[in-house]
């Protein structure tokens, strides 16, 4: 008969069973709970969070303390603290099943409140940490206590080439590849992502990557007329083909883009563009939100970021340029494209679900331009 005591035990054996066992066999997870930790299967590390919340409920119910729920998160994919890495999120209890009366490794895991110990001591590399999101995530996850590689080109890791990137990722956790093409021309940016994408991939595998999280752009799959975003498509594609837990993270136009917009729409003093809608963000939230998912589990899917509020890319670039005092006049031209490609409401606007960034356009403009 299963008590808590049992219970408390094989949680005992389980955790650290988790992390020499996962993958290894498609046996299903039920089967455990009777067994000796050798029994613990798992087919993706994605599943083992609600997997242990499952196994906890499934205790508490077999024990006869249905009232008590225990969920449970996994924080972090770092080989070193796995075991750290389970975290008790909530633990609801009635009566006397308060979490003092769960014995051994059990009361010691629901008293790991979150994830501090985990957010500490991980090695995470991020590819591309010189440039504008790149920076300020690397300070980010370095303020959170992580050692933090910024990697790219000026500190000797190349991933076109692959000059210096097995050194890089030795004992790195997890990658966050924030890198950009230094040429958007059709054949150079696909060259730059496909060879990037497989030479980062192949070596991330080599040295035991946990998660991997590319920095993409909302609609990719709706613009395939673009060479850009012929080659992010690429760079996501290989990522989804690979064995490598992932997050692709699809974020909308930076604020701090919207000068680039202007000027790839602009002729003499005039600036062509549609109305398309658009939900731009800035790379503050950005790299808020990557940090955030950099320290979580692998999604194995796609998640989107976007601005707070909607707004018509002509009437975006005119307040950017007003603000600025910039004597160039938006011409509103529903033919005209975004760089080159034709777009309409549906093109850059996130889906159902976005995560949003706080931060305003109009507050981000009333910070950023010069005050005369
Ligand atoms: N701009 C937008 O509105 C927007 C919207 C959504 C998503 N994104 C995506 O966000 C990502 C980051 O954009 P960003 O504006 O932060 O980029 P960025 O400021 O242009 O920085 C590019 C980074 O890539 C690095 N890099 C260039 N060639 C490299 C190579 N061969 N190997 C390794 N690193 C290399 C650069 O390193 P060095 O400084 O050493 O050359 C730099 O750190 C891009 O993938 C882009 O598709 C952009």
């Amino acid at each position: 008969m299963l008590n808590w005591e049992r219970a408390g035990a094989i949680l005992s054996l389980f955790i650290p069973a988790v992390w020499q066992e996962h993958a290894k066999s498609s046996s299903p997870f039920p089967q455990f709970l009777w067994d000796d930790h050798h029994g613990v299967r798992y087919k993706r590390r994605g599943q083992s969070g609600p997997v242990l919340s499952h196994l906890l409920d499934s205790a508490a119910v077999a024990a006869g303390r249905p009232d008590l729920r225990v969920e449970v998160l996994f924080e972090s994919l770092d080989r070193e603290v796995r075991i750290e890495a389970v975290a008790v999120r909530r633990v609801e209890c009635a009566g006397r099943g308060d979490p003092d009366h769960l014995p051994g490794a059990a009361r010691r895991i629901s008293q790991h409140k979150t994830n501090k110990t985990i957010e500490k001591n991980m090695k995470i590399v991020i590819i591309g940490g010189s440039g504008l999101i790149g920076k300020k995530l690397v300070k980010n996850l370095r303020q959170r206590g992580h050692e933090v590689v910024a990697a790219s080109p000026s500190s000797g890791v190349n991933t076109l080439t692959g000059e210096g990137l097995a050194e890089a990722l030795v004992g790195a956790s997890v990658v966050v590849d924030v890198a950009n093409s230094p040429s958007f021309e059709d054949k150079a940016v696909l060259e730059f992502f496909e060879t990037s994408g497989r030479n980062l991939l192949a070596a991330e595998a080599a040295a035991g990557v946990g998660h991997h999280i590319a920095l993409s752009v909302v609609g990719t799959d709706r613009l395939l007329a673009s060479g850009y975003f012929r080659a992010k498509m690429a760079q996501e594609n290989l990522i989804k083909a690979s064995a490598i837990p992932y997050t692709i993270v699809r974020a909308t136009q930076f604020f701090e883009f919207v000068g680039a917009i202007a000027q790839s729409a602009t002729d003499g003093q005039a600036v062509r563009l549609p109305p398309a809608l658009m939900q731009p963000i800035v790379s503050d939230d950005v790299a808020a939100a990557l940090a955030e998912i950099a320290v979580a589990e692998p999604l194995n899917g796609t998640v989107e970021l976007a601005g707070p509020e909607p707004i018509h890319m002509d009437e975006l670039v005119r307040r950017y340029l007003s603000a600025n005092r910039d004597a160039r006049k938006v011409t509103t031209d529903v033919h005209a494209g975004y760089f080159g490609t034709a777009v309409n409401d549906q093109s850059l606007i996130p889906g159902d679900h976005p995560r949003l960034g706080p931060t305003r356009f109009q507050d981000w403009l009333s910070r950023s331009v010069p005050q005369r």
